[in-house]
C-alpha cells in the first residue's frame, strides 16, 4: 500500500510509531523551578553525537494544566536540565505507570515508587537503579510544525553506569535487557546481541 500522511491511512490504527521501531526509551527526570519532581517516558528519542555527547527527544501534544507542553519540556524551559535514564524489562510496569495524564505537582517517583538518587552535575534527581543515566544541559528546544511538537537537545555532562552492567570493561546490554518501544502497545526487549565489522575503506 501506499499512502500520504495528509489523506489518512484508512488502517485502524496509524502504522507510522510501528515502521519507525524499536525506538530506544528515555525515562526522563526534571525538577521544575518550585522544586517539584517529575518523570515520564519517551521513545521518541536518541544520541545524536559523541562529542561533545549530545542527544535529543521529542515531545509531542499538550496537557491542560500547561501551557502548549507536558510537564518534561516546561520543566526544562524552566530550569535548562534534565536526566534521562535507562528501562531495563525489569522496570516496564513501573515506567509505565510513569507515563499517564497526572497533573503537573504529581511526583512520578513517588506516585510508582521508584528510588531516586541526586543527580552530581545537575539540580535534578535520577532514577537510582536505572542501567544508566546520561545527567544532561539543554542546549536547543526546538518547535517542530504541527500543535505542542517540540524536539529538546541536550548535551551530556555526567554519566552513571550501574556497576552490574559492566563486565570486562564492556557497557554489556544483556546484563539488563534493554526495553524498547514498538508500535501500538507493543514493546520488545533486547535479549540477543551479534557484531558486524565495518567495511574497510
Ligand atoms: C514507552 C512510552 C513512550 C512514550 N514516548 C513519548 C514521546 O516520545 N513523546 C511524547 O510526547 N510522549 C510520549 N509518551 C507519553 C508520555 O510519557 C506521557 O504523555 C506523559 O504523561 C508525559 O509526562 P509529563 O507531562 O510528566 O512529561 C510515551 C509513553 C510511553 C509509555
Amino acid at each position: 500500500m501506499f499512502y500520504r500522511p495528509q489523506d489518512g491511512h484508512g488502517l485502524p490504527h496509524s502504522p507510522f510509531n510501528a515502521i519507525v521501531s524499536p525506538r530506544p526509551i528515555a525515562w526522563i527526570s526534571t525538577r521544575g523551578s518550585d522544586g517539584s519532581e517529575n518523570l515520564a517516558p519517551y521513545s521518541f528519542f536518541n544520541a545524536v553525537a559523541y562529542v561533545p555527547p549530545q542527544i535529543m527527544f521529542a515531545s509531542t501534544s499538550a496537557k491542560p494544566d500547561r501551557d502548549n507542553t507536558k510537564d518534561t519540556v516546561a520543566n526544562i524551559q524552566d530550569t535548562g536540565v534534565f536526566c534521562v535514564n535507562t528501562v531495563e524489562y525489569a522496570m516496564r510496569d513501573v515506567m509505565n505507570q510513569t507515563s499517564g495524564p497526572w497533573d503537573k505537582d504529581t511526583d512520578e517517583f513517588e506516585l510508582a515508587t521508584v528510588p531516586r538518587a541526586a543527580c552530581e552535575q545537575i539540580a535534578c534527581s535520577r532514577v537510582a537503579d536505572a542501567p544508566a543515566s546520561l545527567e544532561c544541559q539543554m542546549t536547543q528546544i526546538v518547535k517542530l510544525p504541527g500543535e505542542a511538537n517540540y524536539v529538546v537537545f541536550g548535551e551530556v555532562v555526567g554519566i552513571h553506569i550501574r556497576d552490574d552492567c559492566l563486565k570486562d570493561g564492556i557497557f554489556d546490554v544483556t546484563r539488563y535487557q534493554p526495553l524498547a518501544r514498538l508500535g501500538y502497545k507493543d514493546y520488545t526487549r533486547v535479549t540477543e546481541v551479534f557484531s558486524l565489522n565495518r567495511p574497510e575503506g
